[in-house]
């Protein structure tokens, strides 16, 4: 026994070897390398109490094509220059987590999908394509995984790597998940240099798994993987999660929400871009959380043209100010390129009034994606027809209609609005004052 207590350099549970390949254990327990990169990558070595590919024979299954979850495969079809506002899905059957997913949105390396699962899983899954980013809008329960169970409510990111065995053990109650792929690469934290990586929020808010829950079971066990649209079933006589140990840093995680914290401005308004919390290979992912009001700059989104993104938004709770009372939670806005949005017409014309409220009691989670991207059949059935006219006052309201006298009274107002001052600057010297 040392004098002292000292960390290692990587993250480890339960018993592992002195080092990875090494060491009198590996003669005693099975590793199982989890390598990305061609082995180059991120990496973490589970030790098993079984050998890891000790599947029946003869058991093995290519699942039928479409049977396994059809709604993830739904048809894919351009988006077009329209806007969508998509109802809250309502499943048809009970389903667990992937026999239930559907897809909504996609480009060639990141995916949007949802879920309403009812059902437990009594399989496991790996995904052998995609790493998957879950948000948990409503509902809770345990994701079982080979490094140890991650406990998950509302509000909570998920992150699982791809190809780690999982499954999900739903608490009581409705479940809704809006779940990301990532086709290409992991997701990474979003932190620009001039604001650190605190802001907006610090890997010391992941939460990685650290309570092994090792299972000495026989039986026959099922587990599913998925390649693109093709599923597999496979049959192992023991139990998946005979896991002594790890070491690594290739690991599922949950973020919760309330641990984000944003960046505001006083005095400028912050672009989406600086809500951003993970950054994906053609897509990334923000969080527009409760925050104070900016005082002195436009503190409603100003009209904007995405022009190589894709904007989707799901309402998880709140208010969503700036939406003018269109959405209620687990909805979710699709806005294609180019095709121009911003305030609806009650919250511009709130902010034209000075009625600026103290703080934004919103929740959202934005995902965009690189174009060109796609949107399902699926989708399109939850589609509100009446989106687009949504923002018809800007059409018909007289404050915002077309007057022969615009014109003269917007270059009066520039004459006399030419010297104003931000209240908030700095005091003018005292040579200055007065002027
Ligand atoms: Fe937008």
């Amino acid at each position: 026994m040392d004098k002292y207590e000292y960390f290692t350099g990587i993250p480890e549970v339960g018993i592992v070897p002195r080092a990875p390949h090494a060491g009198p254990l590996l003669r005693h327990v099975y590793e199982q390398e989890h390598g990305r990169g061609g082995f180059s990558g991120k990496v973490s070595h589970t030790y098993h109490l079984y050998p890891p590919n000790n599947w029946l024979p003869d058991e093995t299954r290519q699942l039928p094509a479409g049977a396994f979850a059809p709604d993830w495969d739904s048809p894919m079809q351009p988006l077009g220059g329209i806007h969508h506002a998509l109802e809250v899905m309502a499943p048809t059957a009970p389903r667990d987590v992937y026999r239930g997913m559907a897809r909504l949105v996609a480009n060639a390396t990141a995916a949007m999908n949802v879920t309403a699962p009812r059902l437990s899983m009594d399989y496991f899954f790996e995904h052998h394509s995609a790493t998957l980013v879950y948000f948990i809008h409503r509902g809770g329960g345990t994701l079982e995984t080979t490094f140890g169970p991650v406990a998950y409510r509302a509000g909570d990111f998920l992150v699982v790597p791809k190809g780690i065995t999982h499954r999900f053990e739903l608490a009581a109650g409705s479940q809704y998940y809006w779940v990301y792929e990532s086709l290409t690469g992991d997701p990474e934290k979003a932190e620009a240099p001039t604001t650190g990586q605190f802001i907006p929020h610090s890997r010391s808010d992941y939460r990685f798994p650290r309570s092994l829950d090792t299972r000495n079971e026989a039986g026959r066990f099922e587990i599913v993987s998925k390649v693109g649209g093709a599923y597999t079933r496979r049959v192992h006589p023991t139990h998946p999660f005979d896991v002594v140990g790890w070491r690594g840093t290739y690991l599922p995680y949950r973020l919760a929400v309330e641990d984000v914290r944003p960046l505001v401005a006083d005095r400028s308004h912050v672009p989406p871009s600086g809500h951003t919390v993970f950054i994906l290979p053609g897509c990334y992912l923000c969080v527009f959380t409760v925050r104070s009001v900016e005082k002195e700059g436009m503190w409603v989104p100003f009209f904007h043209k995405n022009l190589d993104y894709v904007e989707t938004i799901g309402y998880h709770a709140g208010e969503f100010f700036s939406r003018g009372g269109v959405f209620r939670a687990g909805m979710v806005s699709v806005h294609p390129v180019g095709l121009p949005h911003g305030p609806h017409p009650p919250a511009l014309s709130a902010f034209l009034d000075g009625r600026r409220p103290e703080t934004f009691d919103e929740v959202g989670i934005m995902a965009d994606f690189a174009t060109p991207a796609e949107i399902s059949e699926l989708a399109l059935r939850l589609s509100r027809p009446d989106y687009m006219a949504s923002w018809a006052a800007y059409a018909s309201d007289p404050r915002f209609r077309f007057a022969e006298t615009r014109l003269r009274e917007v270059r009066h107002l520039a004459d006399r609005l030419a010297q104003e001052r931000d209240g908030l600057r700095p005091i003018p010297p005292d040579h200055e004052r007065g002027q």
